[in-house]
């Protein structure tokens, strides 16, 4: 087995205080293998970005507070970190793209500054090699006309070549971690294919594992090789993405594989799941998704949290239908 670079054990982060707290990370737990792409996957506000931000320490300071857990990276607990220590392992050992480059692009910046200010602190590089090593990697990323796009700026370059920009600012110290946070969703689908094609690349030559985060299933089975199905801040399955698209089985994911597009027949409207995920103020007190399932089989679905169960190796379901001794397939 490939070494553990993060391993995330029983990590809750709330948002607010007193009687308004919500828990949008619930009790959550995966390990991350060196060199892997793993999928992050849930529908809008079920906790993905919240989660990547923890990693990260950029949880909004205030309003947000990690309440157990931890947060291993290569055995140091980054929950603990200090910002200061954050400062070095940030954008030098784990890295992040968010969904919209321009918010995290300087607009009064030059694209060559901002990719070198990186290796400047982290790399110590300077003058001429500094920007030998920002142009490199400008063209690892596959833009044209590197030289040029170091003295433009972000405005000058289409979303596409904004998002390859971020990439390359991301990537430029080597980190062991990329996180990608919809990277994609702003773009139209042939840039899409474009830049989903260099991060595998950049996984495939340079071995940094990605944690990615899409709503998009298409998207998943093009990159990912493993994949964690978040619903309400928890997870409900977890496996790899052969066994995601074969044999699935939370009601949750079954319902998210059926409303991808190319599983519909042509002419019959669009599948969705029926209703709407509750807010986190208004979670059902048992499993999260049971008023929304049409699984729903006994009491204890509405009112016991079911844990993760092993249906197989590497593959986990936090579904009552699977406790272990009952068998409902
Ligand atoms: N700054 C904040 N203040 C209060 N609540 C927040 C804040 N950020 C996120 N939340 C809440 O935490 C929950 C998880 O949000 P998060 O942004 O992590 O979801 P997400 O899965 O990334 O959604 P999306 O697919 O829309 O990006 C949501 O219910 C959201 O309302
Ligand atoms: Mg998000």
């Amino acid at each position: 087995m490939d070494k553990q670079i993060l391993c995330i054990n029983n990590l809750s982060v709330s948002f607010g205080e007193g009687k308004d707290k919500v828990i949008a990370v619930d009790d959550v737990s995966f390990a991350f293998e060196n060199g892997r792409i793993l999928g992050i996957i849930g529908e809008s506000g079920c906790g993905k970005s919240t989660l990547a931000l923890s990693i990260m320490g950029l949880l909004p300071d205030k309003i947000s507070n990690i309440e157990n857990g931890e947060i291993l990276f290569n055995g140091n607990d980054l929950s603990k970190f200090t910002e200061k220590q954050f400062e070095y392992i940030r954008g030098n050992e784990i890295s992040m793209i968010f969904q919209e480059p321009m918010t995290s692009l300087n607009p009064v910046f030059k694209i060559g500054r901002q990719i070198a200010e990186p290796l400047k602190i982290h790399k110590s590089l300077y003058g001429r090699a500094l920007k030998e090593k920002v142009i490199e990697i400008l063209r690892a990323v596959h833009i044209p006309n590197p030289e040029k796009v170091y003295n433009s700026y972000p405005h000058n370059l289409s979303g596409g070549m904004r998002q390859r920009v971020m990439i390359a600012m991301a990537l430029s110290c080597e980190p062991e971690i990329l996180i990608a946070d919809e990277p994609t969703t702003a773009l139209d689908v042939t840039i899409q294919a474009q830049i989903l094609f260099l991060l595998k690349e950049l996984n495939n030559k340079v071995k940094t594992s990605i944690l990615f985060i899409t709503h998009d299933l298409s998207v998943v089975a093009e990159v990912c090789d493993e994949v964690m199905v978040l619903y309400g801040g928890k997870v409900v399955e977890q496996c790899n993405v052969y066994e995601l698209f074969d044999n699935a089985k939370h009601p949750y994911t079954l319902g998210l594989l059926d409303s991808q597009p190319h599983r519909c027949e042509s002419g019959k409207p669009l599948k969705s799941i029926e209703g709407i995920v509750p807010s986190l103020s208004d979670m059902p007190s048992g499993c999260r998704f049971s008023n929304r399932c049409s699984k729903k089989f006994c009491i204890k679905c509405e009112s016991d949290i079911p844990p993760l169960f092993n249906i197989r190796d590497n593959h986990k379901v936090a579904c009552w239908l699977y406790e272990e001794g009952k068998d409902f397939d």
